[in-house]
């Protein structure tokens, strides 16, 4: 049985096929619709979330099968006490496999060593979300024809935004890639991510966006992570440090694309949304394939 924990829990081969399959069922959707038929996700959330949660959800009843769970950690019994542990024993009776969001990092790996189903990292505190990690990369391939040889800009949080420590660890494995990291000299990101998963590939550390835009082939904003700060007034400070508007973009090359996990608080501009590099939008439409493809994966029904 296998978890996915984090993006590095499948090889670049396996990557491949997941992000293959998920273009096939974006083609052939009618093939898929019954793979799951008698089978049962539970999303287990800790913490609030619209796209991570639904998608799984859409997936699952777009693969037949069903859907239980929780959206909220004070309508389960985690308010009365009980532990990840505890419950996951309890969810791997009624359901086949999870998907797990908890503000702890490491809840899902501290599940994943008592369940008996697949577990689902679904987001664990500021540390992963490889399967916002899977969207991107399917949203990169599909848009570009590629993973090799970018040049992507993160920019905003990023000490605390894990989808771009998961997408960091994920594209430091394909060749060519450059990292630009846009973000004030208080979010940048972890030491461990720059000592351990970037030492020795081609990244630079900057704080202003304009200059960089010139640059890019992907540009990944993202928003400041107000639920991950212990000090209001640090927040405040640093809530609205990027804008994307449409005078940035004139500075883009014309086949950059713009990403952002999502929710967008201001970081991006509502003008910016009818540019056709805004890609945001399209990329929550893949988190669904991926999704499809990586419940067929860990059920083995691919
Ligand atoms: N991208 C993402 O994780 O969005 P949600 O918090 O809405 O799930």
């Amino acid at each position: 049985m296998r978890h996915l924990i984090s993006p590095l829990d499948f090889t670049v081969e396996e990557l491949t096929e997941l992000l293959d399959l998920a273009n096939d069922i974006e083609r052939n959707p009618e093939k898929y619709a019954h793979k799951c038929e008698g089978k049962q996700l539970a999303t287990l959330f800790y913490e609030p979330s619209t796209r991570t949660r639904l998608s799984f959800e859409s997936a699952m009843n777009r693969l037949g099968g069903k859907v239980i769970g929780f959206a909220t950690a004070d309508s389960s019994s985690a308010a009365k006490g009980e532990s990840v542990s505890d419950t996951i024993r309890i969810v791997s009776c009624y359901a086949d496999i999870c998907a797990m969001r908890h503000p702890k990092e490491g809840a899902a790996t501290v599940a994943a060593l008592k369940s008996k189903i697949p577990v689902i990292n679904a987001g664990d505190g500021g540390h992963q979300h490889p399967t916002q990690t899977l969207t991107d990369l399917l949203t990169i391939r599909s848009l570009k024809g590629r993973l090799d040889h970018i040049t992507i800009g993160l920019c905003g949080d990023l000490k605390f935004g894990r989808t771009v420590h998961s997408l960091i660890n994920a594209l430091v494995r394909y060749e060519d890639v450059k990292f630009v990291l846009i973000s004030p000299p208080e979010l940048r990101v972890p030491s461990y991510i720059r000592e351990e998963v970037l030492n020795g590939f081609d990244f630079q550390e900057v704080t202003d966006l304009e200059d960089v835009m010139p640059q890019l082939d992907i540009l990944y904003m993202t928003r400041v992570q107000k639920e991950r700060f212990f000090n209001e007034d640090d927040y405040i400070r640093m809530k609205d440090c990027y804008i994307l508007d449409k005078a940035k973009m004139k500075l883009a090359k014309e086949d950059m694309l713009v990403l952002h996990p999502l929710p967008r608080v201001n970081e991006i501009s509502v003008e910016v949304d009818d540019d056709p590099r805004a890609a945001y939008f399209k990329q929550v439409q893949y988190g669904v394939y991926v999704r499809m493809a990586l419940i067929l994966k860990l059920l083995e029904l691919a």
